[in-house]
């Protein structure tokens, strides 16, 4: 009986290195491996019945057998294992004693954990935004400790419930909405909505965590703030546009209406000869009257038949009115 005893203080002994187990030192209680948002962290409770000073050396094992250490000598009731885990993907159990002195308890196993199915997704983050009788959701990720949501979980999908403030017997759900943006429009203008979001994935077993609930009040209908605002922008440049070119080119513009050049000096002289005679008396009964279109040309400028230039003549009133007759 003590031979047998002996062997098992020596196998416990080697098992758990320099420190020698002790009956009399129990284990640590209640061991559970848990992950929020993809850390893993070892916790624990004290041995039933046993007083201060105590420490704890807790190990992990994952895939890749064979335990690892995880904390030395702490005196803390948990272990953040989160830097030390290699895989998303990866299977890890802990295990935790507890020591005094040279005296150190046998080793309490916890519960595996599988990161990417077991983890508890955390809430995501909402904001509304209104806009008229419509409400805008976006919807912001919870934040991983080892990569992103959108790493580990190849869909993720957001079911986002809705109601009217005080009315939560009447709310609908829209389930698998896979963009983190959406517009809700079928609302009543100047109510008060409330919205929740929850995430569900592929592989993990639960949905997350359902988001905070927050409300916002639609707007008027017709109020279209944004919309209202961009047309006043677009008039206003346009406005500011045309002053502007007006400014710059207002030599061109009058020159343009009010055109500085005479008629060829000979043309001038022939007409002035002529002034006199009866070409410009009232003429009494309809006579045929032959034109040729004569053409003058201007720097860059044209002006057909004797009618157009006596119209540009006419609004700066420079020159006589002039009409001109070849026989
Ligand atoms: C942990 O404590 C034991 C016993 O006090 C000691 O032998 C060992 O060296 C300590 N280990 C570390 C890493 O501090
Ligand atoms: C979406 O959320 C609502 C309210 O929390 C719930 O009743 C419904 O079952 C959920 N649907 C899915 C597909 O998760």
């Amino acid at each position: 009986m003590s031979t047998y005893i002996y062997v098992v203080v020596l196998t416990v002994s080697a098992l758990g290195g320099s420190t020698v187990a002790s009956e009399l030192l129990r284990r640590p209680t209640n061991v559970r491996l848990t992950s929020h948002n993809m850390n893993l962290v070892l916790r624990w409770d004290p041995p039933e019945g046993t007083a201060g000073g105590l420490v704890y050396t807790a190990m992990y094992k994952s895939s890749v057998p064979g335990y690892r250490i995880g904390c030395w000598n702490t005196s803390s009731l948990e272990c953040d294992l989160t830097p030390l885990t290699i895989s998303h993907f990866g299977n890890y159990t802990g295990r935790v004693r507890a020591q005094l002195g040279e005296e150190s308890s046998n080793w309490a196993e916890s519960n595996h954990v599988t990161l990417d199915t077991d983890t508890f997704i955390g809430s995501p983050t909402v904001s509304l935004s209104s806009n008229g009788a419509t409400l805008e959701v976006s919807i912001q990720d919870p934040v991983f400790s080892i990569s992103t949501l959108r790493n580990v979980y190849n869909r993720v999908t957001y079911n986002i419930t809705y109601w009217k403030k005080g009315q939560n017997e009447t709310a609908t759900s829209i389930p698998d909405k896979q963009q983190n943006r959406l517009v809700l429009s079928d609302l009543d203008p100047r109510t008060k909505y409330c919205v929740q979001v929850q995430i569900n994935t592929d592989r993990n077993r639960n949905p997350s965590q359902p988001s905070s609930i927050t409300c916002e009040s639609t707007a008027n209908e017709q109020e279209t703030p944004w919309v209202a605002a961009m047309v006043a922008f677009v008039i206003m440049a346009v406005a500011v546009a045309l002053l502007v070119v007006a400014v710059v080119y207002w030599k061109s513009i009058y020159h343009f209406l009010c055109p500085k050049d005479a008629l060829p000096p000979h043309l001038e002289k022939s007409l002035l000869e002529h002034r006199n005679s009866n070409m410009y008396l009232p003429m009494e009964s309809p006579v045929e009257e032959i034109y040729h279109p004569i053409r003058i040309i201007a720097g860059d400028r044209t002006v057909e038949e004797g009618y157009a230039l006596e119209a540009a003549g006419s609004s700066c009133s420079q020159h006589p009115d002039v009409i001109v007759e070849e026989r």
